[in-house]
């Protein structure tokens, strides 16, 4: 059981900063990561759509002997995490529920943004996750969804990152907020303009990050020594996802494989 793989999944590079964090942590662990890139965005679609989509990738992690699934998507865990628990026989973890705790031990005056997909804005999923954990805590959402396309395409230090950024704060500041989740793990690939512009007006939660934290309690000890390992399908151009993922993630050589469906399965190509 120790050895076996842990399935990260987004429908793009988001869910890098969900595996970065727990490759830091436990770098002794092996990690499968699945991008459904031709899919992405997921935050446009439908919930049905994104559960369809994402239930697909779950069917190939099963095949590959896992010992847990982190769902590193909002987007994905607001639609399908309960129905992937109930088809899953190991651990399904999502990111939104670590964000709220977090969020809410961390708020001093009870009132806290979330920026996030549409889909995600739509689900309602924060505000329920949030009110589960304080139900007086105030919610100010707001969808961001030019946020993702630039982290997709590595587009996370420029000025018009920043810009974008700044826009997305300015719609919940005004509402006096004192804590913002990153609900989207895409965001945390912008986290250093984040900071730079939320300043201190605010204290930042990566929901991803406090997923990463809490994964022992659910799957148990975790290996912290060397000698993991790191695999990466993607559903769209493995070229384009190399390049974009390896200009988010510098120091990590990513060579992605293909993930095709067929009427039987899946094929898998380099
Ligand atoms: N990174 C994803 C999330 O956390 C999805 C972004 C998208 O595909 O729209 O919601």
């Amino acid at each position: 059981m120790v050895n076996r793989p842990i399935a990260v999944f987004d429908s793009g590079a988001g869910g890098l900063t969900v595996l970065r964090r727990a490759w830091e942590l436990y770098p002794g662990e092996h990690f499968i990561y699945g991008a459904d890139s031709q899919h992405f965005p997921y935050g446009s679609r439908s919930l049905d759509e994104v559960k369809a989509l994402f239930l697909r990738f779950l069917d190939f992690f099963m095949t590959q002997d896992i010992k847990a699934v982190i769902v590193a998507c909002n987007t994905a865990t607001a639609a399908a995490l309960e129905t992937a628990q109930r088809l899953c026989p190991v651990p399904v973890i999502g990111v939104v529920y670590p964000g709220a705790e977090k969020a809410v031990k961390t708020t001093a005056n009870g009132r806290i943004g979330v920026l996030s997909t549409y889909a995600t804005y739509k689900s309602g999923i924060y505000r329920r996750a949030i009110a589960h954990y304080d139900h007086r805590a105030e919610v100010v959402q707001w969808p961001c969804p030019v946020l993702v396309t630039m982290a997709e395409l590595g587009n996370i230090e420029t000025y018009q990152a920043r810009l974008a950024v700044r826009e997305c704060l300015n719609m919940i500041f005004p509402q006096n907020v004192d804590t913002v989740v990153l609900g989207c793990t895409h965001f945390p690939h912008m986290e250093r303009i984040f900071y730079e512009e939320v300043g201190e007006r605010a204290r930042i939660i990566d929901p991803g990050y406090e997923t990463a934290k809490h994964l022992p309690e659910v799957i148990g000890p975790l290996l912290s020594g060397p000698g993991g390992s790191i695999q990466f399908y993607t559903s769209g151009n493995p070229r384009d996802f190399n390049r974009n993922s390896s200009s988010l993630w510098p120091n990590l050589a990513i060579a992605s494989k293909s993930i095709t469906w067929t009427p039987d399965g899946y094929e898998l190509r380099l």
